[in-house]
């Protein structure tokens, strides 16, 4: 799944985002796919709306409603200027490949709505690759579509009463319930899973269980991250709850060559997770990842409570510039409580571009078993405080009884963007 929004490409990859958003929901009477009272989340209200079956839309579990959907968004398409559009998807099993949203539009799922990922690989069209990227990352000379996929989209809403998105597994492996994605009308950028090249993007109320990160925050491949030179910056992940045996809660690149800065992340829960806010950078990448803040983690069953990685290969070709260290700074982590855990920490910094201003306080990590907790740490400097087991020597502990990292007092506008409630009475 991707939505792309002027030059910020936030894409779910293989993975599955519930935006809760159902607690500002005014609760609307049962209805058997008709439009009749309506009532929905969104930064606007909408004035034209239409359901899939108006378009041929069969929802069988069988027929493809590839068409269908193009052809309802299409349509809807031209309302962009016109107080925008809705689309319902009735409750049923709508069966379908790739297609793209438009501006001023909310995808509406109904309870018992479930969208089914086609595994007819012709209704996944090849794209070109990114410019940021150089390359596909799944095909040389292209990329796949994503299942829910736009460009230069503004205002766009994915919602619903408890709907299902199902990629069935072989493209992404998990189910998708109750997507929404919130693109503010006073900033080209918006929400996602994989922020990249972002800049305003708020991911709350998400629960994620993936074999790939929950959230990964990107800018761009090596020389042509570089060269394209788009941060993902002012990024808030509030109450993120994510489960990803092989990898991370939140990964800060490994494409990160564009830049990332300001990052906020508040109240995260992993549980059999990898690792929670893990850094993946390497010679080569340049660019920066700095003013990384992340407050209150509870975490269960970890192989790392903190991993950074300045080693973490993956080359888009031969022409990366080795002489572009990145610039790893500011990177702070506070009131932690973790149990289940196989390693503290691997901080693995680059040698001669050391990782700086690394900040770790109010923490405790228990171990998996009665084995003591390790921390490793090359190449980073910086302080903790209040940390339990005692950190390793370049993380020297601060004497003062109130040290605290710091995190943002001072608000960022995307989180003062409010949703308001709609109502549509009858088609
Ligand atoms: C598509 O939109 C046009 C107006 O632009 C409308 O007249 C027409 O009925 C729509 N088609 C369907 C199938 O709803
Ligand atoms: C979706 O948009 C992309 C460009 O953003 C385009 O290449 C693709 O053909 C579109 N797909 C459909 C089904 O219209
Ligand atoms: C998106 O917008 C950019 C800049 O306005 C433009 O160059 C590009 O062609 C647009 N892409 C699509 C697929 O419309
Ligand atoms: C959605 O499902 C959850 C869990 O099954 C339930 O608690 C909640 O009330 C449902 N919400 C709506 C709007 O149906
Ligand atoms: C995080 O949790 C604390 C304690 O429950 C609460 O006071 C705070 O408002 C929460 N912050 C966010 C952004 O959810
Ligand atoms: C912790 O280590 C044990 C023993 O090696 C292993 O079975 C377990 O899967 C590890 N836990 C995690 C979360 O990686
Ligand atoms: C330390 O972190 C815990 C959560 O892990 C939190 O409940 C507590 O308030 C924090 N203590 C201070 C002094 O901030
Ligand atoms: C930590 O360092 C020790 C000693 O260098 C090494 O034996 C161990 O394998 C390292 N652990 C990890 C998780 O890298």
């Amino acid at each position: 799944m991707m939505f792309e929004m002027n030059s910020c490409f936030a894409q779910v990859v293989g993975v599955m985002c519930i935006v809760l958003l159902l607690g500002s929901v005014a609760e609307c009477r049962e209805v058997d796919g008709t439009l009749e009272n309506l009532e929905y989340p969104a930064i606007s209200c909408r004035k034209h709306s239409a359901s899939l079956t108006d378009f041929g839309g069969v929802g069988d579990g069988k027929t493809s409603n590839t068409k269908a959907f193009q052809y309802a968004i299409g349509n809807l398409s031209n309302y962009g200027s016109d107080g925008g559009s809705l689309l319902v998807v009735p409750p049923g099993k709508w069966l379908t490949g790739s297609f793209n949203l438009t501006s001023h539009f909310t995808l509406f799922l109904h309870r018992d709505a479930i969208i089914l990922a086609s595994q007819d690989e012709s209704e996944w069209p090849e794209l070109d690759v990114l410019p940021s990227y150089g390359r596909g990352r799944d095909a040389p000379d292209g990329r796949f579509s994503s299942l829910i996929f736009g460009t230069n989209l503004t205002d766009v809403v994915v919602t619903g009463y408890n709907g299902t998105i199902d990629g069935q597994g072989s493209y992404c492996d998990i189910i998708i319930q109750g997507l929404t994605i919130v693109a503010p009308i006073d900033s080209p950028n918006t929400d996602g899973i994989d922020p990249d090249s972002c800049t305003n993007t708020r991911i709350e109320d998400c629960s994620i269980v993936t074999g790939d990160d929950c959230i990964a925050v990107k800018s761009g491949w090596d020389e042509y991250g570089i060269k394209f030179g788009m941060p993902s910056q002012h990024i808030v992940i509030n109450r993120l709850t994510c489960s990803s045996p092989d990898s991370a809660m939140i990964a800060l690149g490994s494409e990160m060559s564009g830049g990332i800065q300001d990052v906020r992340a508040e109240n995260l829960t992993a549980i059999d997770t990898e690792s929670a806010v893990r850094i993946k950078t390497a010679v080569g990448r340049g660019g920066y990842v700095k003013d990384i803040f992340v407050k209150g983690m509870n975490l269960i069953n970890m192989k790392y409570v903190f991993w950074i990685t300045g080693s973490y290969g993956s080359h888009p070709d031969n022409d990366f510039d080795p002489k572009a260290l990145p610039d790893i700074s500011g990177i702070n982590y506070k009131d932690v409580t973790a149990d289940y855990c196989n390693y503290t920490a691997k901080l693995e910094g680059i040698p001669n571009d050391p990782f700086k201003g690394i900040c770790i306080s109010n923490v405790s990590i228990a171990s998996s078993d009665k084995k003591k907790l390790q921390w490793n740490c090359t190449d980073v400097e910086g302080v903790t405080s209040h940390v339990s087991p005692v950190p390793c020597e370049l993380l020297p502990q601060k004497e003062e009884k109130k040290f605290d990292c710091p995190f943002p007092d001072e608000k960022l506008p995307i989180e003062s963007v409010m949703l308001k409630t709609c109502s549509l009475t009858s088609a």
